[in-house]
């Protein structure tokens, strides 16, 4: 397929479609108020990619529950005095074209307890001295995601995309190296796939027959199981549970290093799965038109930009305009980033993800 092909449009089956196939990737920045309140800078940035030419902007990651936080200032979504700035952000997105999506986030085992995190693992044995969570409180957990959707909705947003990657606590439950349970939410794979399939369900019944529900998920680390999260998928999949999945790779040409799928991409064990009506999309290096294009190739139908929309936050209207489109060399110098918008708080984010921001050269940042 062409550059051309990645501008057609993608319906989905819950809600409008998207106008084409970009769709940014949740990038969390680390700019939001310290209650998780939308700041003017998430706005700003938000109204930048809102101009940007995406099908579909995820925000970064919002927490649902106050315990389940991971970063300082990250987005929050667990109460309702998030709603105007939330609202703010979706209004930005509509009217710039893109459909939206809150992206639902809680650390699980991963919280930071110097944030007001409170480190919720499902196994007893994964943090020394902390406890499993009980059932009761799983459930509470379900919840608050659920209820984190409808916040989502009536802030004017067309969907949430669930964080089920890199261990967080949907992807914890997934994994039998974190998760011994004994319970109805371990065990058997379908057990520790529940936490997803029950929110996913909660969902769809509290929220609108037009709201949209993403997934993602990441393979690798964390004891996680290529086979095991195929056939999960397979089933979320034949079930039409969700309206897009997600795969969350480092690097989309990632090759399968063991087991049984060894020397397959990890992309084409998602991709060769029959999908239905559920379309599914890859992050992973995508710096390039071309790449892009390639991916439509290789089963995708639509594709995540993360660190290439932070170099330019246009990312799709320069493809459209030029198809041999390539993103800058990193690491940029933070003058590049800040002369494209960002802001100093959202570089200094940046600082800290290897080879991206060029150590001293250009800059002249304060720390916000
Ligand atoms: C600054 C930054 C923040 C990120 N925040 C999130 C996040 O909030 N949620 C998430 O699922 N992934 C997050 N990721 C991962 C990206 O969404 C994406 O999957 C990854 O960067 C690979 O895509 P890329 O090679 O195009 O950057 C983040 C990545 C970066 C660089």
């Amino acid at each position: 397929m062409s550059v051309a092909d990645l501008f057609k449009p993608l319906t989905l089956l819950h809600g409008p479609a998207m106008p084409n196939r970009f769709m940014l990737a949740p990038l969390t920045n680390q700019q939001s108020d310290h209650d998780g309140s939308p700041s003017q800078f998430d706005q700003d940035w938000i109204m930048q990619v809102s101009q940007g030419g995406y099908g579909l902007v995820q925000s970064g990651a919002a927490y649902v529950e106050p315990g389940g936080i991971a970063y300082g200032r990250q987005l929050g979504i667990h109460s309702d005095r998030h709603l105007a700035g939330l609202a703010r952000m979706a209004t930005a997105l509509r009217d710039g074209g893109a459909l939206s999506a809150v992206q639902l986030h809680h650390a699980g085992h991963r919280a930071a307890p110097e944030l007001g995190g409170i480190p919720a693992p499902a196994s007893g044995l994964t943090l020394p001295g902390i406890r499993a969570l009980t059932t009761a409180e799983i459930e509470r957990i379900r919840d608050s995601f659920i209820a984190a959707a409808r916040r989502a909705e009536l802030a004017g947003f067309d969907g949430v995309a669930l964080h089920g990657a890199f261990g967080w606590v949907l992807s914890e439950f997934m994994s039998p190296m974190l998760n011994d349970r004994a319970d109805k939410y371990g065990g058997a794979v379908e057990n520790r796939a529940r936490l997803t399939t029950e929110v996913i369900e909660g969902i769809r019944r509290v929220c609108g027959p037009d709201f949209q529900v993403g997934w993602r998920l990441s393979i690798e680390r964390y004891g996680l199981r290529l086979e095991e999260l195929r056939d999960i998928t397979a089933d979320i999949l034949d079930r039409e549970l969700i309206d897009y999945l997600d795969l969350a790779l480092w690097d989309s040409r990632q090759i399968v290093k063991e087991g049984g799928l060894q020397g397959q991409t990890m992309l084409s064990v998602f991709t060769e799965l029959p999908r239905k009506g559920v379309r599914v999309g890859a992050a992973g290096k995508i710096m390039s038109a071309q790449r892009a294009a390639q991916l439509l190739d290789e089963g995708c139908d639509f594709v995540l930009i993360g660190r290439a929309g932070i170099l330019q936050r246009d990312f799709p209207l320069r493809v459209k305009a030029d198809p041999c489109y390539d993103s800058p060399q990193v690491p940029v110098s933070a003058q590049h980033l800040r002369d494209g918008g960002l802001s100093e708080r959202f570089i200094n984010h940046m600082r800290r993800w290897p080879n991206f921001v060029v150590p001293g050269l250009g800059d002249r940042s304060l720390r916000a």
